[in-house]
């Protein structure tokens, strides 16, 4: 049988380096479920469907082909009607179109499948808000990881400024509380700790130091 990690947590946690870098080390794959929220968003963008228009967002669902797919280096590469958008869906504009789409019941069933469907062969370690709770209630370890929302901003502000964006801290800041509001408080699957995870804090941590108190919950679990 696989084994499944779920890592859940508000957004700039350090769950997807984390995580890769965790996956790698046991011989895991890093499955980020995030990217397949953004590349929907990335499709309501294009069409010009407004993220809030459910019924827009149903029949956009209708006519789009989302896939996960691994490269050569084990990477994950995401595609939206057979183009490659894994670089395309990580702006800030994407990541909120995200969090809008991602309030909608019929996009969250549309992912499930995909997301399960990925586990049931291989030993993950997945990423997003909901996999503890809804895509793998059964996984055999749940991590929450967290961090203050300054924290999380400053992760983020630096991690924009290093790849050349012109960006404000105060703007990343207010992005992050507004989607950790969006994310928490949607009525489908909000994103919220499995009551059997265990909540992983990295405000105070460095890299290093997060990706070592993962992979020993991993450890003592599996
Ligand atoms: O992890 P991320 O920042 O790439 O996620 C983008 C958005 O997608 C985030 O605001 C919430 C949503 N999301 C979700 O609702 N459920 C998941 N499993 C993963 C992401």
């Amino acid at each position: 049988m696989s084994t499944a990690v779920a890592l859940d947590g508000p957004a700039g946690a350090g769950k997807s380096s984390i995580a890769k870098r965790a996956a790698k080390e046991l011989g895991f794959i890093y499955v980020d479920t995030g990217a397949l929220y953004r590349t929907i968003g990335l499709a309501a963008t294009r069409a010009k469907t407004e993220p809030v228009d459910s019924p827009g967002i149903d029949a956009l669902l209708e006519k789009i082909k989302v896939e996960l797919t691994f490269n050569e280096n084990g990477d994950q590469v995401v595609l939206l009607d057979g183009e490659d958008v894994s670089g395309e869906i990580r702006t800030p504009e994407a990541s909120m179109t995200a969090s809008k789409i991602s309030a909608i019941p019929k996009v969250r069933a549309y992912l499930l499948d995909l997301q399960r469907d990925i586990a049931k062969n291989s030993d993950v370690i997945m990423d997003g808000r909901d996999i503890g709770t809804v895509v793998l209630p059964d996984a055999q370890v749940k991590i929450f990881l967290t961090a203050s929302p300054e924290a999380r901003a400053g992760r983020r502000y630096k991690e924009l400024i290093e790849k050349g964006m012109s960006v404000k801290y105060e703007d990343i800041l207010s992005d992050v509380i507004e989607r950790d509001y969006n994310d928490t408080h949607r009525e489908t699957a909000p994103l919220k700790a499995a009551e059997d995870s265990v909540t992983v804090d990295t405000t105070e941590l460095d890299f290093e130091q997060s990706v070592e108190a993962v992979i020993s919950v991993i450890k003592e679990k599996i």
